[in-house]
């Protein structure tokens, strides 16, 4: 059986999590694709770093160009975070005519269109499950399972580490910097949690939320945007005694002919499905016209959780290979329908 050959840019909490399920689920992706898939290279910042993870049969390297001018790549999954030198390394990826598959909010939050058209004039994909809400296939559900139906709202919990630190504040009394603490040693935060405590990082998850639901491209100075940075325990203990749950919430809503978006802190009814979400698990309640409230629900950080999402992406870019359907990434969507009108 031939052989899809796969590079990583990253192997950290997420990289190293798609390794591992590259790894691990072989038959079920050759029965599924009828290929193998094989990750031949990974570009990381230090190769001598200890790695908890098996990297014996694969070359480590700094060189992004020692899969740039591999032609056997065909893959190749972005998962080092942040905008830059991210977006020269995605950019570089499409011109060399590789598929790309990411988990980088940030970037497709701020810089997605312009990937978008890259990724187009070169016929190639950009797909980018992962950078919404981790584990749960949210992108792909509003794209195929709200299809015509006309979104009115999208709202929830979409940062796991903020969500993290509010439930054991909560429900374990922990300090807000003892929960950080915690939250970054089980790998949920980024890199610098200061987007994450914020509210930056659910503002540039909600921006990709409201391109998939409205079709429109929100900028972060266009959203009002609120963190969690200076609660304290005797808010959430207050909260609690009047019979609230604080959460952490997106929310984006279709009003007349624009977007209204915002992210804050919200005094949830504890018997409201939100105010169950604990720990780094996500919500995201999508509002339709036809189909009413629904709710989807799961792990919104992690390796694993998230590598599934990036899996997905895989999986379906491998599909694409061997149908010879490339360059029609789900992700391309909107701007396929803004194609299609002004051929009209
Ligand atoms: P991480 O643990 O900090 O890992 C980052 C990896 O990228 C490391 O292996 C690092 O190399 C490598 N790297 C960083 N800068 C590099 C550069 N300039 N050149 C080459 N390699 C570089 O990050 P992560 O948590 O896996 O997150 C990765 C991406 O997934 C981010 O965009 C994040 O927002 C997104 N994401 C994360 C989660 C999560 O739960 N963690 C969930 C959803 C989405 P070294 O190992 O050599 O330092
Ligand atoms: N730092 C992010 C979070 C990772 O806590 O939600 C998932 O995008």
């Amino acid at each position: 059986m031939e052989t899809i050959k796969i590079g990583l840019v990253g192997l950290g909490t997420v990289g190293s999590g798609v390794l591992q399920m590259v790894e691990n689920n072989q038959d079920k992706i050759s029965n599924i694709t009828g290929r193998k898939l094989s990750v031949k290279t990974i570009v990381v910042r230090d190769v001598h770093k200890h790695r908890n993870v098996d990297t014996e049969n694969i070359h480590l390297t700094t060189e992004l160009d020692d899969i740039i001018n591999d032609p056997e790549i065909k893959i190749v999954v972005e998962v080092m975070g942040g905008i830059h030198p991210a977006k020269e390394t995605i950019t570089a990826l499409l011109n060399a005519k590789k598929h790309v598959v990411t988990a980088n909010k940030d970037l497709i939050a701020s810089e997605g269109e312009e990937l978008t058209s890259i990724a187009r004039k070169n016929k190639c994909d950009l797909m980018y499950e992962a950078s919404v809400a981790g584990g749960i296939p949210i992108l792909r559900t509003i794209v195929n399972s709200f299809a015509a139906d006309q979104i009115t709202e999208v709202k929830g919990i979409v940062n796991g580490t903020t969500n993290y630190i509010l439930t054991q504040m909560q429900q374990k009394n922990c300090s807000y910097d003892e929960a950080l603490q915690k939250a970054q040693e089980l790998g949920f935060a980024e890199s610098d949690p200061t987007n994450d405590v914020d509210g930056i990082d659910a503002a540039y998850k909600m921006i990709i939320l409201s391109q998939f639901s409205f079709g429109t491209h929100l900028k972060l100075d266009e959203m009002k945007i609120q963190g969690i940075r200076k609660m304290q325990l005797t808010d959430v203990e207050q909260a609690s005694q009047l019979g609230y749950t604080v959460k952490l919430l997106g929310i984006a809503r279709r009003i007349n002919d624009g977007v209204f978006a915002e992210v804050g802190p919200v005094l949830v009814p504890a018997d409201h499905p939100l105010a169950t979400i604990n720990n780094e698990n996500n919500a995201v309640m999508v509002t339709g016209q036809a189909v009413g409230e629904t709710l989807f629900y799961g792990p919104g950080a992690g390796g694993l959780p998230t590598a599934n999402s990036v899996l997905s992406d895989i999986v379906s870019e491998t599909k694409n290979i061997v149908l010879g359907t490339t360059g029609n990434s789900f992700n391309n969507y909107q701007n396929e329908a803004d194609h299609v009108k002004a051929s009209e």
